[in-house]
């Protein structure tokens, strides 16, 4: 069979192309820490919007360090929208949107997920640097999109 040599060098580049695209997810996950989520911290149960809405919102100490955040998202703010812990405090974040679709994310960390009615989003994260750090909604929501924020005060 003749190969054109235009041809065999696609051919070469295209498999150059994949090594690379290869190495890259083998490097990041092995060497940079990067994963999708596993399964157990993308859903963790179906909820009603009568019970998102009564969700006892707000920050819950579980023990040294360990906290947890039940928060709900609604066009256009989160509830609690203010979260202030100490540093290298591990908080899990339990999401609920009360209409629509919404995100979570804060940039510079791990955490972004959407906020998906009739389901709980659950992450944790842990906050080793103080700072302030900002909670956007980044799935789009209305005309108030991006005016929906939050914060999480690392002190
Ligand atoms: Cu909520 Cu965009």
């Amino acid at each position: 069979m003749h190969i054109h040599p235009y041809e065999r060098r696609w051919i070469i580049f295209s498999f150059g192309l994949l090594t690379v695209f290869g190495l890259a997810i083998i490097v990041s996950n092995m060497f940079l820490g990067i994963n999708v989520p596993g399964i157990a911290d993308q859903v963790q149960t179906v909820i009603s919007p009568a019970e998102a809405a009564a969700v006892p919102t707000g920050l819950r100490e579980l023990g040294p360090g360990r906290y947890e955040v039940h928060m709900t998202a609604q066009v256009w703010r989160y509830e609690p929208n203010e979260v202030r812990i100490p540093k290298d405090s591990t908080v899990t974040f339990y999401l609920y949107s009360k209409d629509i679709i919404h995100g979570f994310k804060i940039p510079g960390t791990t955490l972004s997920s959407m906020i998906i009615p009739g389901q709980v989003g659950k992450m944790t994260y842990t906050f080793t640097e103080p700072g302030e750090y900002p909670i956007i909604c980044h799935e789009y929501c209305g005309a108030g999109h991006h005016l929906m924020t939050g914060r999480v005060i690392v002190e």
